[in-house]
């Protein structure tokens, strides 16, 4: 989903907030006229990336019994399709004065992805999968800033960036990728390489065109472009 089409998100949400009489009708009424959120790509890699980490919301700890790593997981507790107002997950993201979720030391999510989640259970809380560019991967004019950099704050920085990011490794940064780039230990993560720690962690894999472009990056160089 393209960044234009986000701030199209973004700006229905709000217009239709101000307007509102009656709020959940006219938040539909808005959300109605843009494209259906994809779980796969746009949904999923929020909760995994930023919800999955030990002692957390993972397939093993369950915290409060949620399990985010997957759609039944995500959808088994806490999700009220067509009413993101009514959903637990949705308030716990919102809920003011530094307690929303997840906690600290990880910072609230921005409003862009606390968007994507309300317009995702708005429309139905659907398994969408399969949507996109998938079979057409172009890893041409691959560069840093604009392919591997987005592809790392969707799926990593949750875990990997801030003041005690997982493993000391961080993604916040150019300088901070270079280091697991150049070990090999970036791709060998993602690609679930014998000898690596597959990565996300406690979650599947990355799109395997995303793996590919960040292979290709690495490849040539893995230059700061
Ligand atoms: C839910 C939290 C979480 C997410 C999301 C996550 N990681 Fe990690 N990552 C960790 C933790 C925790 C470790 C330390 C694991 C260990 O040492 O056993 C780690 C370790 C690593 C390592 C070192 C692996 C090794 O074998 O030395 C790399 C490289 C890495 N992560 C890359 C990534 C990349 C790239 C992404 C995104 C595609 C990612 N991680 C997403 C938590 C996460």
């Amino acid at each position: 989903m393209g960044k234009v089409k986000k701030t199209r998100f973004l700006a229905a949400i709000a217009l239709g907030s101000l307007m509102c009489v009656v709020p959940a009708a006219c938040t539909r009424e808005y959300i109605e006229q843009v494209n259906p959120v994809c779980f796969e790509t746009d949904v999923l890699p929020i909760f995994q990336s930023n919800c999955t980490q030990s002692g957390c919301h993972n397939a093993i700890d369950r915290e409060e019994g949620y399990d985010f790593s997957s759609y039944a997981g995500i959808v088994n507790k806490g999700i009220e399709p067509g009413d993101y107002k009514g959903s637990k997950i949705y308030e716990s993201l919102v809920v003011p004065g530094g307690e929303s979720m997840p906690p600290a030391p990880y910072g609230r999510l921005s409003d862009e992805q606390i968007t994507t989640i309300a317009l995702w259970i708005e429309q139905g809380a659907n398994n969408t999968i399969n949507c996109g560019d998938s079979g057409n991967c172009v890893t041409d004019n691959v560069t840093y800033a604009a392919t591997v950099k987005p592809i790392l704050q969707k799926y990593c920085t949750g875990c990997h960036s801030g003041s005690a990011p997982s493993g000391n490794i961080s993604y916040a940064t150019y300088n901070a990728t270079l280091s697991t780039a150049l070990s090999g230990a970036l791709v060998g993560s993602i690609e679930h390489a014998p000898g690596y720690v597959p990565m996300p962690e406690n979650a599947s894999k990355i799109p395997a065109c995303d793996v590919e472009k960040i292979r290709q990056w690495v490849l040539l160089g893995a230059k700061n472009d």
